[in-house]
């Protein structure tokens, strides 16, 4: 979807520097195939009565939420925001599910109005509101409990989550209990185990291995007179942030989710994954421009109108973004650069010691791979604006969000 079509950088049939020089930079470009094609390997691979709920914290751009509910994706939100934009981006509430560890009231009472398929709850005290809030309005809410399985996700420490040291879900045992409880609560309905050990996985084991658990602790529950409609594995497949195009998500999705279903299959429970990253993430790019170039004593910088504002996973989370000039001059001699924003922070680089062609003020780049946790993550930090967005689809394109102006920051 990304890549050069003799020496121009192109988005499926357009050129980059096409949409830099009408829209400016920064500017987000995503590619409508890319992501059409990674959701869809989540559709042909799920069992016939799955659900992929995308996680809308990846990127939540209405018209990427409206374009993956079309294709019939459910939803995974974690705020009232989220849970207003699924409603309105057209995904259905009974294929919504709300996660998050400190859901507040006034969320509570916005998800049982709505109708969800279920709360998933992580903690006694959040059930017990639950089952407050729901005899007050006089529904039933169907609850699922985020069992924190304490498995090692093989991750970056602040995008794992499901140790026991983390925040995140109750011990299986905990979880055990919140469901009895549900069971026997009037306006509780206990329908689902979930968990998410983390985001940027790209090992099977921690995967399998939850997988595993959750079926026998549902099975477990089914004996003791609990059953349950659904296991919700969490989080998708991660990223390989070095190649271009995010490597062959398609054929990687379809290998994790035969991995991650099988145990749930055969425990006879319906599967529910929540995708976000393996869907957007290679789809977009962000693009930049080089405003100066400048030498110390021990490094070269190109310094870009974009910063950490607009992407802060390499600052974050030390995260590798491909970076490529959007006209490629073969005849450049290769540099070794930081590649840095204009915020006031040393932390502020998109990336470090990175073998590039010689650039200059005025010349144009792509950090790739910037679909996912990118434009969603940015801030006014600096007084600075959030980028546009674009979405290519063929040879045509259109902005799906504009820039912001400055009436923003008042
Ligand atoms: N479900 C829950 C409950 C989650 O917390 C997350 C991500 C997902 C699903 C989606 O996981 P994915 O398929 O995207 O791995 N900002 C970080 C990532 C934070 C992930 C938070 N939770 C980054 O840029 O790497």
């Amino acid at each position: 979807m990304f890549g050069y079509q003799d020496r121009a950088f192109y988005c499926e049939d357009v050129s980059l520097s096409d949409i830099a020089t009408a829209v400016g930079t920064p500017t987000y470009v995503y590619s409508r195939a890319a992501i059409v094609a990674r959701a869809r390997a989540y559709l042909t691979n799920l069992p016939p009565d799955g659900l992929a709920c995308y996680a809308l914290k990846a990127n939540s751009n209405l018209q990427i939420l409206r374009l993956l509910a079309e294709i019939g994706l459910g939803a995974d939100v974690t705020s009232g925001g989220e849970l207003y934009l699924a409603r309105k981006a057209g995904f259905p509430t009974e294929k919504t599910i709300f996660s998050g560890v400190g859901k507040t009231d006034a969320e509570i009472r916005q998800a049982l109005s709505y109708g969800l398929r279920a709360l998933h709850v992580e903690s006694a005290m959040e059930l017990a509101v639950v089952g407050e809030i729901a005899a007050e309005m006089g529904v039933v809410a169907p609850v699922g409990v985020r069992m924190n399985p304490n498995i090692d996700a093989e991750t970056h420490p602040y995008i794992s989550t499901g140790l026991h040291k983390h925040k995140f879900g109750v011990p299986i045992d905990q979880g055990i209990a919140l469901l009895q409880q549900a069971q026997e609560h009037a306006f509780l309905r206990p329908v689902s185990i979930a968990s998410h050990i983390g985001s940027q996985i790209r090992s099977l084991n921690p995967y399998a291995e939850a997988a595993q658990l959750l079926s026998d602790v549902a099975q477990e529950l089914k004996t003791a007179g609990i059953s349950l409609n659904y296991i919700d594995i969490g989080g998708g497949w991660g990223l390989d942030y070095e190649a271009m195009n995010g490597g062959d998500g398609v054929t990687e999705i379809g290998r994790w989710l035969d991995e991650v279903k099988k145990p749930i299959d055969q425990a006879g429970f319906k599967f529910v994954a929540e995708p976000g990253r393996s869907i957007v993430g290679s789809a977009g790019c962000l693009l930049a421009q080089v405003v100066y170039t400048k030498q110390s004593a021990v490094k070269n910088f190109l310094i870009t109108d974009a910063g950490m504002s607009d992407l802060i996973r390499p600052t974050l989370y030390q995260a590798y973004h491909p970076i490529v000039p959007l006209v490629c001059d073969t005849t450049a001699p290769e540099q070794v650069v930081d590649v840095v924003g204009p915020i006031c922070e040393s932390s502020d680089f998109l990336a470090k010691d990175r073998s590039l062609p010689q650039m200059e003020r005025g010349d144009l780049l792509a950090v790739l791979n910037a679909g996912a946790y990118s434009f969603a993550m940015s801030s006014n930090y600096n007084g600075r604006l959030r980028p546009a967005e674009v979405l290519v689809n063929g040879s045509e394109w259109h902005i799906i969000r504009s820039r912001e102006t400055f009436d923003v920051l008042h």
